[in-house]
């Protein structure tokens, strides 16, 4: 997922010298282009020409900065940014040069371990009010000889500045997402599952809480961290009946609904709270009794006219892609159906990335080519947000 776009950052502060290059290397694969500028502290740390090698941009000292560095940034980040520069940022010069008001303006501070938290606390309240975008410090990073520094995460300031340069299309919309597997115990050390990571799950909410929408993801036991970002709240849940439980509690308060989790399909019957015990098989063999879990997405579908949301399916399918996927669509009471053949090599369980095919409703297929989730989940979003009928648009 390339994001376009123009950013200036600038780097404050000896905490740059660990916080800049990660964070200009993230930048560097998320695609925009980044112009860096040092203040003179960060200056005493970083030579201009590492950061250039990193960003692949220009790179100088604030002194060194012109006018067109600053006009032609779409968005602003100031990371990290010490107190002293946050006070100076509410300054009539700062302001004028950052441009608060005609482009997103981001600040990242960091809070040394000597530092007065309620002077600082007051500081990032003043800046907020002038219209600067603050991410909160959240993070203690233990840095050398100062100690544990507090600041926001490399990963939380490039997904602030990739939500500030991307359209907010989905604005306003509640999605909610299920997403991972489900496990099954059987005793405390035995449980039915399957090889479902969360990542198509994970790069769904990212790129919808990007482009502005409030995502709400019911999952499961995920393999892929979840990424922390304003805008996705999580319920975790185990098993198929609490993630049934969960979801049909939040559906009719859902503009949308995307079940993407891989929900086991069967539970043991019965769970032993005791260990089940080898020595019990009928020659050799051993047989645990599976009932079927309930079919979330069917039970979604099955909501009357005004409570059900816009509700979009997945089916991983082996075989016969079009045959399953369109039954499903009508036996689930889909709007989309968003199908992968799992046999196809880099589609599917486990891997970064998958081919799609998208049947709607009213006949409509759309194949997605083979591409990373991310793009695969931006695709998705795109087809939805042109599909959602008016009464879905921010009806809660
Ligand atoms: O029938 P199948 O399991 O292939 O359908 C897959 C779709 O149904 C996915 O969207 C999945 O999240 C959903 N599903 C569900 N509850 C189940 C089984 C599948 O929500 N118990």
């Amino acid at each position: 997922m390339s994001v376009y776009a123009n950013v200036l950052l600038v780097a404050d502060g000896p905490v740059s010298l660990r916080h800049t290059p990660e964070l200009l290397v993230a930048l560097r694969q998320a695609g925009p282009n980044v112009t860096t500028l040092m203040t003179p502290s960060a200056a005493l740390f970083l030579p201009p020409l590492s950061l250039s090698l990193l960003s692949g941009g220009k790179a100088k000292t604030i002194a060194e900065a012109t006018e067109a560095d600053y006009a032609a940034a779409d968005c602003v980040i100031v990371a990290p940014a010490s107190l002293r520069t946050l006070a100076d940022m509410r300054q009539p010069e700062w302001r004028e040069r950052l441009g608060y008001g005609k482009r997103p303006v981001l600040a990242a501070p960091v809070l040394l371990p000597a530092e007065d938290a309620q002077a600082a606390e007051k500081e990032l309240q003043e800046l907020t009010a002038c219209g600067v975008q603050v991410l909160t410090p959240e993070q203690d990073m233990s840095f050398g000889a100062m100690g544990a520094v507090r600041t926001a995460s490399v990963s939380r300031c490039l997904e602030a500045i990739l939500a500030a340069v991307t359209p907010h299309d989905l604005a306003g919309l509640k999605i909610l997402l299920t997403a991972g597997p489900t496990i099954e115990d059987a005793d405390p050390a035995r449980y039915v599952s399957n090889r479902s990571t969360g990542r198509m799950g994970c790069a769904l909410a990212q790129m919808a809480a990007r482009r502005g929408a409030n995502v709400l993801m019911v999952h499961g036991p995920m393999s892929v961290p979840i990424p922390e970002v304003p805008g996705i709240e999580c319920v975790s849940v185990r098993s198929a009946l609490a993630m049934h439980k969960e979801v049909m509690a939040r559906a009719n308060a859902c503009d949308v609904a995307i079940l993407c989790a891989a929900v086991a399909d069967y539970r043991p019957v019965q769970y032993s709270h005791e260990k089940i015990k080898k020595g019990g098989e009928v020659d050799g063999r051993f047989s645990l009794i599976l009932q079927r879990t309930p079919d979330i997405l069917e039970a979604v579908g099955a909501l009357a006219d005004g409570e059900r949301p816009f509700l979009v399916g997945f089916a991983a399918e082996s075989e016969e892609l079009e045959r399953n996927a369109l039954e499903k669509l009508a036996k689930k009471n889909c709007d989309m159906l968003c199908a992968n053949d799992i046999s196809e090599p880099g589609a599917g369980f486990a891997v970064a990335t998958n081919r799609v095919t998208v049947f709607c409703r009213d006949g409509e297929r759309i194949d997605l080519p083979l591409q990373s989730k991310e793009d695969i989940a931006a695709a998705i979003l795109t087809i939805i947000r042109k599909r959602l009928p008016p009464k879905h648009n921010g009806k809660s």
